[in-house]
């Protein structure tokens, strides 16, 4: 067996296999050349995975934001392991080049360091390639020992949803110089302790580019601005797919709610008037087998009339 990675078709660097040292590289890219800029959604089954794979995006997030978009809950704070394992590994199924980074869910590196590394070992073992777990520097512990146990670690502050009854609901972070200091201090933290990017949500772009001129590995921004190393967003956000409001930093590039809905209607209004299936979409006897039937049919006519 080689112990080399898989290199997609092997021409160029850009249908290469994303691994962790190819992607804490892109550091250095990105500053330079925004086309360099990491690339990153989420996907939460085999085909979204296989689509947002195939369309070239670089890493793929099995986030925790299933439970919302996915399953129906009201926030993330429901979500299981087992939830999460189960659509990590249909994710891990579609996806062949983006690096595949799986959430830990709330209370899963909470409790205990060893019942955290028991966790992130199951989301390894279902084919993540990373763990992202939130908050900065009072997970540092954590994030060592998860790099200690040779699982990549990607880190998430600011706006971070699991927070959502300590903050009080959805609110933008490091507004004020005591925040900002903290946010800078929780980044620095998580680079010390080996994260190999981070994910930085919901704080003011000044702040996300400061943390990202400030650290050495890729940072990640949803809701932080331009300035970021690379760019996430929640797949079902970018396609129309949510019912409620979008947020600020959300970009629609397709409405396919709407689509979904009118091709249901059509199908519901074509059964209803009898326009499908057409004959064209039925299935046939062999004519022999279709006149010996008819024939038969016809003798049975005869007999009661
Ligand atoms: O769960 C998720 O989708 C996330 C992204 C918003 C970064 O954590």
């Amino acid at each position: 067996m080689s112990i080399f990675p898989t290199r997609g078709n092997g021409s160029s660097l850009d249908h290469a296999k994303v691994t962790v040292p190819e992607l804490m590289q892109r550091k250095t890219l990105a500053a330079g050349s925004p086309n360099k800029k990491i690339t990153c959604l989420t996907a939460y089954d085999y085909p979204t995975g296989r689509l947002v794979d195939e369309a070239g995006v670089d890493v793929v997030l099995v986030g925790d934001s299933l439970g919302m978009v996915m399953l129906g809950y009201e926030n993330t704070l429901p979500v299981t392991v087992e939830e999460m394992l189960h659509h990590t590994r249909a994710v891990r199924r579609g996806v062949k080049r983006a690096f595949l980074i799986a959430d830990m869910p709330y209370a899963s590196y909470h409790v205990s360091g060893k019942e955290t590394v028991r966790n992130a070992a199951r989301f390894v073992k279902a084919g993540a390639e990373a763990v992202k777990i939130e908050g900065g520097e009072k997970r540092a512990a954590l994030v060592e020992r998860l790099v200690d146990a040779e699982i990549p670690v990607v880190g998430h502050i600011g706006l971070t949803p699991q927070s959502l009854l300590a903050m009080g609901g959805y609110k933008v972070q490091g507004k004020s110089l005591k925040d900002v200091e903290q946010l800078m201090h929780d980044a620095l933290a998580l680079e010390r302790c080996g994260a190999c990017c981070v994910v930085l949500e919901g704080i003011p772009r000044e702040v996300a580019a400061l943390i990202t001129h400030e650290i050495e590995i890729p940072t990640i921004g949803i809701g932080a601005g331009p300035d970021c190393d690379g760019q996430v967003l929640v797949f079902h956000d970018l396609l129309g797919l949510t019912f409620g409001p979008p947020a600020k930093f959300v970009r629609r590039y397709a409405d396919l709610g709407t689509v979904i809905t009118s091709a249901v209607q059509n199908f519901k209004d074509d059964v209803k008037s009898g326009g499908y299936p057409s004959d064209a979409e039925s299935y046939h006897l062999p004519k022999d087998t279709l006149v010996t039937l008819q024939a038969i049919a016809e003798r049975k006519r005869a007999m009661t009339v």
